[in-house]
């Protein structure tokens, strides 16, 4: 959540990712949406490539896509359980706003496919960085579904193609509680020369 929209340090320094399912309406109109994608879509790209693409599941095309996510897990474990197709159907249906995330690399490229996909993890960093800026909040989820066949050829992803995640935008129903960060003394390091 956004907590100080005219400061982008102190946005930077506070931000936090909500979980999907405490997201609720409003989430963005089209015309926001548009604007949240672009800024996503603004993002460092060796080769200007592109190397992602952003799926919207429309609000009137989750019952569709719950039943594509049912089908898929069905498919990956046919004795599943009412309780795991009853979380199926509330991952598909969570947070009002849907937008999927995919890692669309140009594998004939000179670019190496390790930084097209750098940059569809930063694009995914940014579609959040501008769901917050239009005053939403947003959660960017894996799980089975990232890593099934049917899922991903659903999304119209090619051979070469990954699911990064699914993004979940909407208002905060509740703020969520911050969460232990590394110290930079344990990812922050000072290069000398080796001996
Ligand atoms: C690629 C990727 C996949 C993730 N998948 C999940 C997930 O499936 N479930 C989950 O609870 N958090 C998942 N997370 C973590 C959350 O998105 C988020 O990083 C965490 O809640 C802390 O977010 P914050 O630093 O923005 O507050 C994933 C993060 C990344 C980068």
């Amino acid at each position: 959540m956004l907590n100080d929209p005219s400061s982008l340090p102190s946005y930077l320094a506070s931000r936090r990712s909500s979980r999907p399912r405490d997201l609720v309406a409003p989430g963005p109109d089209a015309t926001q949406l548009d604007a949240i994608l672009t800024i996503a879509a603004r993002t460092p790209d060796h080769g200007k490539l592109a190397p992602w693409r952003f799926v919207v599941v429309a609000s009137d095309r989750r019952d569709a896509f719950a039943a594509m996510l049912t089908a898929a897990y069905r498919g990956e474990k046919p004795n599943a359980g009412r309780v795991e197709i009853d979380a199926v159907d509330a991952f598909a249906h969570q947070a009002p706003c849907l937008v999927v995330v995919l890692s669309t690399p140009d594998t004939a490229s000179r670019i190496p496919l390790w930084e097209q996909q750098l940059s569809c993890g930063a694009a995914a960093m940014n579609l959040i960085h501008g769901a917050h800026a239009h005053g939403f909040a947003a959660g960017w989820v894996t799980g089975w579904a990232s890593f099934n066949a049917a899922v991903a050829a659903s999304l119209g992803a090619g051979p070469d193609d990954r699911i990064a995640g699914f993004v979940f935008i909407g208002s905060p129903g509740e703020s969520p509680a911050e969460r232990i960060r590394p110290a930079l003394a344990d990812v922050v390091s000072h290069w000398s020369p080796r001996p």
